[in-house]
């Protein structure tokens, strides 16, 4: 263990690839991520709608894991579940998620802070769901998320059933898979810099539904 903790406790990156301004900056937060987001896309960076999604229940317990957000717009945020998963539990007990996309080709950060405002329309999954390639659908049906398998082999026998039980048929969405809808209420915008001088800019909704602008240290 001891080589590769001297690695990564050298490992060091001088982030030089831009700097964020308050000159050039959108005084919406949603167009500032849409700016951010089309960025990322025109860089080709790899997995740009990867972020994590941080939860934390009723005991006070957090977790996290990634996640792909399949939409966005007007401080909503979408993504897609299983509604029995470990995720979802923890949103029934506590709404409150933060969402962390690290886009290292561009050396940048977005943080989004908000409520789970409720699961996705039923027709904004079903449209979503429909989209998916037959095996996605299959994998829905047939994977019991976040719950423990005697084995691999356990798995690939719900989807043998339910590739029978669909053969030749349409796969409608399991009333158990669906999106979950974020009402953003705060955004960190992060660009690397050199000597680790971040910029990191920061839009909180208050009260009055204005966003305020701050600048945060590094
Ligand atoms: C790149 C990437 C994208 C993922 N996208 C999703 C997703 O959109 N929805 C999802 O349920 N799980 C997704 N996962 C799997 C989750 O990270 C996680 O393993 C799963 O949702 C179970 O989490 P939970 O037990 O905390 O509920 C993705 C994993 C990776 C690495």
């Amino acid at each position: 263990m001891s080589h590769v903790n001297q690695h990564i406790s050298q490992l060091r990156e001088d982030f030089m690839k831009g700097e964020l301004s308050e000159k050039t900056l959108y005084k919406s937060p949603d167009l500032q991520f849409e700016q951010w987001m089309n960025d990322a896309i025109s860089a080709k960076v790899t997995e740009v709608p990867a972020c994590n999604l941080a939860t934390v229940d009723s005991q006070n317990k957090p977790s996290s894991r990634i996640v792909y957000l399949r939409e966005f717009g007007d401080n909503n945020f979408f993504f897609y579940t299983n509604y029995e998963s470990r995720k979802a539990k923890d949103i029934s007990e506590n709404p409150h998620v933060c969402l962390t996309f690290f886009w290292p080709e561009l050396e940048r950060q977005i943080r989004i802070e908000g409520i789970v405002f409720a699961k996705a329309d039923k027709e904004k999954s079903d449209a979503y769901f429909n989209a998916r390639p037959r095996d996605s659908k299959i994998g829905a049906w047939s994977s019991p998320q976040s719950r423990v398998l005697q084995n691999r082999e356990v798995l690939d026998t719900f989807i043998d059933i339910n590739s029978n039980t669909f053969h030749n048929k349409e796969i409608p969405r399991p009333d158990f898979w669906g999106g979950y809808h974020i009402k953003a209420n705060y955004y960190e915008f992060w660009q690397g810099r050199k000597n680790r001088l971040h910029d990191r800019i920061c839009f909180t909704l208050g009260d009055n539904q204005t966003w305020k602008i701050e600048r945060l240290a590094p």
